[in-house]
């Protein structure tokens, strides 16, 4: 049988009404090919304006439309309804982070984690500017991975470390530090690795893996953390034998 609706049991949460956040039901039309984010526009459109959620792009590439959808962090512009719905489709704001509105959650602390790890190239001096800072094949492939981030906040969502310290830097800020670090070009490896072998940096993360399971580009955060672990390892020891030598 052809199904023809579908079930969207959305939590909905209205700050200035003061309450706690609640589940709204809305049974929409279904289509085989419809994603998440198609439920979810229908019913901004169609049913209830109020209806608070972020998204942009529609194709996985500016990080925005993340939610929990049937408990996992998914990006709701790349989640079929056919491949998730048993029933239902409950569809909640990423865990771990404040609630704005509906499904809008505050970045802000992931930005300011972000920032601390200096996400782009650092450089003493830029030196002849009308010269080109050549990469080779071989040098993107070395951080091609990481760069693959879009900032989804997924990893985030998903990862209980950060649940229950939020002081922690987290997976997407480490992976995006060890991007930079691997880039030839970049020489700020030595601060970002200082400032990720801290109490709240790199060290907090259990390798429980659960952020490179939700991440939707492969992006692997759990490894990056682990790699970083091993070159702050290498780099304290680097300055307790040899003091004044940097990281790379
Ligand atoms: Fe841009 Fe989903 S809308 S990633």
């Amino acid at each position: 049988m052809v199904e023809s609706e579908v079930v969207f049991r959305v939590k909905r949460y209205r700050p200035e009404s003061g309450g706690r956040p609640t589940f709204q039901e809305y049974t929409i039309p279904y289509r085989s090919d419809m994603v998440v984010l198609d439920g979810l526009n229908y019913i901004k459109d169609h049913v209830d304006p109020t209806l608070t959620f972020r998204w942009s792009c529609r194709m996985g590439i500016c990080g925005s439309c993340g939610a929990d959808v049937n408990g996992q962090p998914r990006l709701t512009c790349g989640t079929y309804i056919r491949d998730v719905h048993k029933g239902a489709v409950t569809v909640e704001p990423l865990s771990n982070f404040p609630i704005l509105k509906d499904l809008v959650v505050d970045f802000d602390d992931f930005l300011n984690k972000l920032a601390s790890v200096t996400p782009y190239i650092v450089r003493k001096d830029w030196g002849d500017l009308t010269k080109e800072y050549v990469q080779y094949p071989e040098d993107v492939e070395a951080y091609r991975q990481q760069s693959l981030c879009i900032n989804c906040m997924l990893c985030y969502a998903a990862c209980p470390v950060f649940g229950s310290s939020p002081e922690f830097v987290g997976p997407a800020a480490s992976a995006l530090a060890l991007r930079y670090n691997r880039d030839t070009r970049d020489q700020g490896a030595d601060a970002r690795l200082a400032r990720l072998n801290t109490k709240t940096g790199i060290w907090e993360c259990t390798f429980v893996g659960e952020c490179s399971v939700v991440c939707p580009k492969d992006v692997d955060p759990a490894a990056a953390i682990q790699t970083l672990k091993f070159l702050a390892t290498m780099r304290h020891m680097r300055r307790l034998l040899m003091p004044g030598a940097s990281s790379r």
